[in-house]
């Protein structure tokens, strides 16, 4: 029989690697609560009209690579494969806007996307991210690039760059649509039914095409930085004065457009020079035409979201440690069926004490038990056989300095203490 294997392009987390994944969030959770942001979580699945309204249509999330499946009733259903359009939703249907003007929320959560697997990029992955509602101010555009600066740099990320660029407002947008049509429409020859589709209906998504023979017209293309109006590039302009103020620095890139339809103004992307092909870690951007799309309402709102895989893997190949695995603090070596059931309420004793402990479960040898407690890195062994069961005392070997000695079992516990 065929043992059945993981879907292509998923990954599973094995406890040598968790150790890095719980210290990241750990990490996460505590610059979040700096900048006072607070957790959000949403379902798995949403109806796909979200993430088609949403997200756009012509993108190529929406148009190539969602899950999307029909339930028992007959409803579109997709796996998420973002969280803007989520929280969002959620945030509007949960009247967040009603506790407070301002909402500053934070996430992590897998996410899915069938793209073609390769390093770094994969079908479920996962993404932290901060989404900051309520304001439409270039601060907050600004506060949000600090922030995963902020996390990236209490992990220990180096070489990293930040990219920034303005697509402008919806009224900026309008006549510079019309330009780009124009010159798309004169340049391409022979657009596919893709391109064409998109010419059509937004040509900015042309921009992000990865078509290799568009690539020397796209950089041709008019640029929207160009024909930005008096807001657009007003607001444009007070981001990058504070990032200045900030030390923060950037590099301006006039083709960033983001593959997603729901940015205005501000957009970002962090890369970092520890990655292949796939070097982006982090991209955000000011979204304030989401809301609505989802309801109808405009809602200013500014965020980001980071890969964790390109993260630990950016981590890893600059050799930055963030997690030792764990070590136990203590294993029970028991030899004999009564001292194996006395091993088994010492287990709880010292777990109680606030010892990771463990023992043997399969009555091997002293020689195996003590290579096992070697394997789990076990700081001391408290070796109970007949004897000492015998005189109600353990022989306590530190596994450092190789010392051993006998502690009374009503020392037990408090010499523990003294060592650890
Ligand atoms: P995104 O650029 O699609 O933006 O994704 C953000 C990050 O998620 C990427 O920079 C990358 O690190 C990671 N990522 C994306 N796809 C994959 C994949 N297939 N495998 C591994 N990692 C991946 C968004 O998702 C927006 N929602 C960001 C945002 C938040 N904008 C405003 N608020």
């Amino acid at each position: 029989m065929n043992p059945i294997k993981r879907i292509k392009g998923t990954q599973d987390i094995l406890p040598e690697d968790s150790p890095k994944w719980t210290a990241l969030e750990e990490t996460i959770r505590k610059t979040m609560a700096l900048f006072n942001y607070k957790e959000i979580r949403t379902p798995v699945f949403e109806l796909t009209d979200l993430f088609a309204r949403g997200i756009g249509e012509l993108t190529d999330i929406v148009s190539k690579e969602m899950y999307t499946f029909q339930d028992r009733s007959k409803k579109s259903i997709t796996l998420k494969p973002e969280m803007t359009a989520p929280v969002m939703r959620a945030y509007i249907e949960n009247n967040l806007q009603a506790k407070s003007q301002i909402t500053k929320l934070f996430y992590i959560s897998p996410l899915f996307r069938q793209e073609n697997p390769q390093a770094g990029r994969l079908r479920q992955f996962h993404q932290f991210g901060a989404e900051f509602i309520g304001a439409g101010s270039p601060e907050a555009d600004a506060e949000t690039i600090s922030l995963a600066l902020a996390i990236f740099k209490s992990i220990g990320l180096k070489g990293l760059e930040l990219n920034i660029n303005t697509v402008g407002d919806a009224e900026s947008r309008v006549p510079y649509k019309k330009i780009l049509q124009d010159f798309f429409n004169d340049e391409i020859k022979t657009p596919s039914d893709e391109v064409k589709r998109r010419i059509e209906n937004n040509p900015l998504r042309v921009l992000d095409s990865k078509d290799p023979q568009l690539e020397e017209i796209i950089e041709r293309a008019p640029k929207l930085i160009d024909h930005l109006n008096e807001t657009s590039a007003q607001h444009y302009q007070t981001v990058k004065n504070i990032l200045k103020a900030q030390d923060i620095s950037f590099i301006e890139d006039t083709t960033l457009v983001r593959g997603l339809d729901y940015y205005t103004h501000t957009v970002y992307e962090i890369t970092s020079s520890w990655l292949g092909a796939q070097n982006a870690i982090c991209g955000g951007g000011r979204y304030d035409l989401l809301g609505q799309e989802i309801s109808g309402k405009p809602i200013p709102a500014v965020g980001f979201a980071a890969g964790i895989e390109r993260v630990l893997m950016a981590l890893a190949s600059q050799d930055g440690q963030i997690a030792e695995p764990r070590q136990l603090d203590a294993f029970i070596i028991a030899l004999g069926d009564d001292a194996v059931n006395a091993a088994q309420s010492w287990l709880m004793k010292l777990r109680n004490a606030g010892f990771t402990s463990d023992t043997d479960f399969l009555k091997r040898s002293m020689k195996a038990q003590f290579r096992e407690a070697n394997r789990q890195q076990a700081k001391f062994v408290l070796i109970l056989g007949e004897n000492e069961l015998a005189q109600n005392l353990f022989a306590i070997k530190n596994m450092e300095s190789g010392e051993q000695q006998d502690v009374s079992f009503d020392q037990a516990i408090e010499f523990l203490k003294t060592l650890n």
